[in-house]
């Protein structure tokens, strides 16, 4: 057996003889657990002592890490190695952020004068549009820009932009992403294409949502504004130059990144310009230094104070030593509402993988499904579930301890009361005999008892996470981001996974373009399976104009 058999093995037997233990056992026997399964990186903090982990655990999940070479992994990431072996490509957004003078060498290049040239030519940008130097066609400030990506190039800056609102002071921003029209028909019709800039964001410069998208734009902007405004009106952001300029967009208005930036980990190069433009280029340089701090922290801090080792192996003793499917993400700020969703194209894009590196089906159960909405909107919604359901959901919690609003505090100590209730709550549950005592003490009848006290019972002993730091400020939020990025690495690195590809887009493109002609017009569509037949004249059934 290798040592990295040896290592899972240990483990699973570990978990199945730490099964019975109840958390609040745990927590019975360790007056100092919270202390001992807890670290904190300057102001954040991420406690992990409501898991169901032992300081025999943490042993043997380092011993994982050291078996899968965890550590030489990293080294070779940072240092530009090409670790995204199935598209031979560096991984390198860690240098879009590197704040130190440490060279990064991509085939004998070093990458960070070309990474700092185009931070300073988004900087001239963005202020030249925030102080309106830079205006549209008509001479007239932008009043509102709007960003056309999908995927790496949207749900980063749409999110961010929105987890950063108390520093935007930049002219309005809009997202458009899907290929529905009604997100961009709804958009535009809000807007005044006289004094409205629009950033075609897109690595590759060919995703067919965007492309549509940008077309529209273009026209829409044209026949309000005429064609010479296209020159004044447009910015593109891509690796694709040459697709770039043949769409139409000056060279000056084009800022580049490259293939060793994957779309889900993006939002820290020219990507991230419509953010730039809302918050200005000194609170996105604090945004990229929060990042760095992560990254120095992740490449330099012992392996067991490690904080995206630890989530990543918690991660790991979840998915795997306990067979946990799915995981939560709740953070307690409503500015983070699409945090979710952006953690589930970086997670389960990344690692949602059936193949090792090496081309062999894995022998482990690989990325979990992310899902999650803020609290405490999701306390009334989904968390029945999570409470009394029959799967066990690992749970992260999420919260600044304060927040922006200083003459909300009651809102914020409510918030804050809430997440930390709900830890509690899944770690102790409530035992039939307590339910009974309580509706006991409450007046209700043997009867009443008998009947409604099993629906009132918590299993509890249901495992949660709580992250906390002290406000969300651009430095705080980049280096949140960064600890999940680096999570999943480290995720990646234990399933021998490559976490930097993405085939499994291609199937569904590949076949929308098949159909997009059966779509247009009723055809026979002898290829397709009995479904797709059916659907496809059910829709012209209906009168498909
Ligand atoms: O859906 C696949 C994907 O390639 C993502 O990885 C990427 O973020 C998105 O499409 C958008 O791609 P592009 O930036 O090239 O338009």
């Amino acid at each position: 057996m290798s040592a990295l058999e040896q290592s899972w093995s240990k483990l699973t037997e570990h978990a199945k003889a730490l099964q019975s233990t109840a958390l609040t056992e745990l927590f019975d026997a360790d007056p100092n657990r919270f202390q001992k399964f807890s670290r904190t990186f300057d102001d954040l903090l991420i406690d992990f002592s409501k898991c169901q982990v032992t300081e025999e655990t943490l042993e043997l999940l380092l011993d994982l890490a050291a078996a899968a070479k965890l550590e030489q992994t990293r080294d070779a990431m940072f240092s530009g190695e090409k670790i995204n072996t199935t598209e031979n490509r560096a991984v390198l957004h860690t240098a879009l952020r590197n704040q130190s003078d440490r060279q990064i060498m991509v085939d004998g290049k070093d990458v960070m004068p070309d990474v700092a040239d185009v931070l300073v030519r988004m900087g001239e940008f963005s202020e030249g549009i925030r102080s309106g130097e830079i205006t549209a066609a008509n001479g007239m400030p932008f009043t509102d820009v709007v960003n056309i990506g999908i995927g790496g190039s949207d749900l980063g800056p749409v999110m961010a932009t929105l987890a950063l609102a108390p520093y935007h002071d930049g002219p309005r921003t809009h997202f458009v992403s899907n290929v529905d029209g009604a997100h961009i028909h709804d958009t535009l019709k809000e807007l005044d294409p006289a004094t409205t800039l629009v950033i075609v964001a897109s690595k590759t410069f060919t995703t067919i949502e965007t492309m549509t998208n940008a077309a529209t734009a273009r026209k829409w902007l044209v026949e309000a504004c005429g064609e010479q405004a296209v020159a004044h009106q447009f910015a593109a952001v891509s690796t694709a130059l040459d697709k770039v300029s043949a769409f139409g967009i000056d060279a000056d208005r084009v800022f580049g990144f490259w293939d060793w930036v994957g779309g889900r980990y993006s939002i820290w190069s020219a990507i991230g310009l419509p953010l730039m433009i809302a918050i200005g280029p000194d609170a996105f340089g604090e945004f990229l230094a929060g990042a760095h701090a992560m990254d120095e922290h992740f490449r330099t801090a012992p392996l067991e104070n490690n904080l995206p080792v630890l989530l990543g192996l918690l991660g790991i003793w979840h998915r795997n030593a306990l067979g946990y499917h799915t995981r939560a993400i709740l953070p307690y700020d409503q500015r983070l509402s699409r945090f979710p969703a952006y953690l589930q194209q970086l997670d389960m894009e990344s690692n949602g993988k059936q193949v090792t590196k090496d081309g062999t089906a894995v022998t482990n159960q690989t990325g979990p499904i992310v899902w999650g909405e803020p609290g405490t909107n999701g306390q009334h919604a989904f968390y029945q579930l999570i409470h009394q359901g029959t799967t066990v959901i690992p749970c992260e919690f999420i919260a600044a301890v304060n927040s922006h609003e200083p003459e909300l505090t009651t809102h914020h100590n409510l918030l804050l009361a809430n997440c930390l209730a709900q830890s509690e709550a899944l770690l102790r549950g409530r035992s039939l005999a307590q339910v009974q005592e309580k509706m006991k003490a409450a007046g209700a009848d043997a009867t009443q008892i008998e009947q409604l006290a099993p629906q009132k019972v918590f299993p509890g002993n249901r495992p949660s996470t709580t992250i906390l730091y002290e406000k969300l400020t651009p430095f705080a939020f980049g280096r949140l981001i960064a600890l999940y990025e680096h999570r999943v690495f480290v995720e990646g690195v234990i399933w021998n996974i490559n976490s930097f590809d993405q085939w499994g887009v291609e199937l569904g493109k590949e076949l929308a373009t098949q159909l997009l002609p059966m779509i247009e017009k009723p055809v026979e569509a002898t290829d397709k399976d009995g479904s797709t037949r059916g659907l496809l004249a059910y829709v012209h059934s209906l009168g498909k104009a």
